[in-house]
């Protein structure tokens, strides 16, 4: 009989106790890089749940400052604003005037941010805005249509770009802070840009969804903004197959003046954050989409999954990709956790958080 060779190399060491392994996760998440999207329906009187995200809720005008307030008192980095008005038309009017449900709610949420910084003495939440037209438009695209010589109706590009420029002025007038146009036309970037500037806003700065994907895991966002879309988004927002794309549209939004870029659906682009994250030279976020978000809860619902761990290690995962600016609809639920425990102890399965440590495996 031959004896087994000896083991040097035991990596388990490290895994030995809840100590070592806080010692050594190299990536945390923290409540600070947490960007929590949130919904405002013009039409509303009191919040309604959406069924299909289990936990968020279309907000009216006179309850989202309190939510805002609250979301701003777990600590976490940023809110993104999404508005549904009343009247939708082909253009998406109700997006860019000036006393539009999202200006308003731009308006209403700056104020309860800077409320609960004067009573918490830090620094609250980064306010954003969604810059795009499907929610404003009757048709549901992100744009303007136009038809083409052969017939087929698509979005027009150059139109749909300087009516984001007007309402990335109108959102930054109202109080967004950053900008997010998420309706992947090209040259968005530069067009905000200029108009920002020239209107005087050049601190307001740009947040831009590069690599958007047309995925089918933002199913429920569509319930969540009452989406009048028919059919798809394929002509503007990138094939799943793409990942050189991907990195292609990362760098012109750069050359266009980006501040920040984003990968979105998160879960399914890991490697295209990794890839992004290795040249991008401005912080790179993701979005962990309303279908990443219910898939998660459904499973959490049927008891087949614990709900806590499932959402920690989904969110250590993004970040471990090379996000370090998540937007996710746990934000801040996520954030209480972490000022309770840290990030160590929230991964690890709540029920089995603080057991027994497992017998080391080197002999004392
Ligand atoms: C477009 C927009 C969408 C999402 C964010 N911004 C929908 C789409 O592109 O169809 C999806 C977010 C989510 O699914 O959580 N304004």
């Amino acid at each position: 009989m031959i004896p087994p060779a000896p083991i040097t190399h035991r990596p388990r060491r490290l895994r030995t106790t809840d100590r070592m392994r806080r010692l050594t996760n190299e990536v945390r998440v923290h409540p600070a890089n947490l960007v929590y999207p949130m919904f405002v329906k013009e039409t509303l009187t009191v919040p309604e749940p959406i069924a299909s995200m289990p936990g968020q809720a279309q907000h009216s005008e006179d309850s989202l400052p309190a939510a805002v307030a609250e979301a701003a008192r777990s600590g976490i980095g940023g809110i993104m604003l999404f508005g549904v008005p009343q009247l939708r038309d082909a253009v998406g009017s109700a997006g860019i005037d000036p006393d539009g449900i999202l200006q308003r709610a731009l308006r209403s949420a700056r104020q309860a941010i800077d409320e609960v910084e004067r009573e918490t003495g830090r620094p609250g939440p980064v306010l954003m805005a969604d810059t795009c037209l499907d929610e404003f438009t009757d048709h549901g695209h992100c744009g303007v249509l136009e038809i083409t010589p052969d017939g087929r109706t698509i979005v027009d590009n150059d139109a749909t770009i300087e009516i984001y420029g007007r309402m990335a002025v109108e959102q930054a007038k109202a109080g967004a802070e950053l900008v997010g146009p998420s309706g992947m036309m090209d040259g968005q970037v530069a067009a905000i840009r200029s108009a920002l500037d020239a209107a005087g806003f050049a601190d307001t700065g740009i947040l831009a969804y590069s690599a958007k994907y047309a995925s089918a895991f933002y199913g429920p966002f569509r319930d969540a903004v009452d989406s009048a879309l028919q059919g798809d988004r394929r002509t503007y927002q990138m094939e799943v197959a793409n990942a050189r794309e991907g990195l292609r549209e990362a760098d012109l939004d750069l050359a266009e003046g980006a501040d920040i870029v984003m990968v979105k659906p998160a879960g399914t682009s890991l490697d295209i954050i990794r890839a992004v994250a290795e040249t991008a030279p401005v912080p790179v976020a993701a979005y962990q989409v309303s279908g990443e978000y219910a898939m998660i809860e459904a499973a959490a619902e049927r008891g087949w999954i614990d709900r806590r761990a499932a959402i920690v290690e989904s969110l250590t995962a993004i970040r471990r990709a090379g996000a370090s600016i998540i937007l996710t609809y746990w934000a801040p639920e996520v954030a209480r956790w972490l000022r309770e425990d840290d990030i160590a102890a929230a991964v690890t399965p709540t029920h089995h958080w603080r057991q027994v440590p497992i017998v080391p495996s080197t002999p004392r």
